[in-house]
């Protein structure tokens, strides 16, 4: 169930059964020459829209901007700071709290997304806010990587991964038609910090990619991801479900 299809009338009816939803959150931001700018949350918004048909919970629209600063350096990308992304997870969070929605739910595609989602929810529990808020990132819950493990060994990386590349491919694959074919060498020795600045960030990763090779990536190794990258947010929103409410 889509919120953007719904009349308010039909979520009123919705809140007297459930107070749950799910909202997908992502990035717009390079993923090297081989992947989509919108990867993040076009892979985040199929794997939540899929556990909302599964489980019968509302699915709001899609945040597909994203705390993407390290990125800046590569054209296209648009990122908010970490205090907009603070400011815009707790506007969201608020506004659903009033018409009293209590389990809040992220499925998040980005992990430079995970710790101002994480500090806007410390924030509402410090104004007292009620209710169970939480953030999933589907590509760090162990039974996903133990799937890209078994398929790209060593080589999934940490940013334009080939899991995430596949996932896109399948979604959208007339977008690869304009993509390069050709590979590269595995960058995987390069020790760095974070936060990195663009420019640090850049000069870390020339090409964008971060110990990954997209080039591996199959519309077929998408369907196995997503499939259990639903299974295993599902579970996540199943046990959320169940809490009780304090
Ligand atoms: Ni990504």
């Amino acid at each position: 169930m889509l919120l953007e299809n719904l009349s308010y009338v039909e979520v009123e009816a919705y809140l007297v059964e459930k107070d749950t939803i799910l909202i997908p959150v992502g990035s717009t931001e390079q993923h090297s020459p081989y992947g989509l700018m919108g990867t993040d949350f076009i892979t985040a918004e199929a794997v939540a829209r899929e556990v909302g048909k599964r489980l019968d919970v509302l699915v709001a629209p899609t945040l597909s901007y994203g705390m993407s600063q390290h990125h800046l350096g590569f054209k296209g990308t648009i990122s908010l700071s970490p205090e907009t992304t603070v400011a815009v997870v707790k506007d969201i969070v608020n506004s659903l709290l009033l018409h009293g929605f209590r389990r809040i739910v992220f499925v998040n595609g980005h992990g430079g997304n995970e710790e101002p989602i994480k500090t806007a929810f410390a924030s509402l529990k410090q104004e007292n806010k009620k209710g169970i808020f939480q953030v999933i990132s589907w590509f760090w819950l162990p039974e996903v990587q133990e799937v890209e493990r078994d398929i790209f060994e060593d080589k999934n990386g940490y940013h334009a991964t080939p899991s995430e590349v596949s996932i896109t491919k399948l979604l959208r694959p007339e977008a690869f038609k304009t993509k390069p074919a050709e590979r590269k060498r595995l960058n995987n020795k390069i020790q760095v910090y974070f936060p990195l600045s663009p420019e640090e960030f850049k000069q870390a990763f020339p090409d964008g990619r971060v110990k990954s090779a997209p080039w591996l990536a199959k519309e077929k190794y998408g369907k196995l991801i997503l499939e259990e990258a639903v299974r295993a947010v599902s579970q996540r929103v199943r046990e959320i479900m169940k809490m009780k409410l304090l």
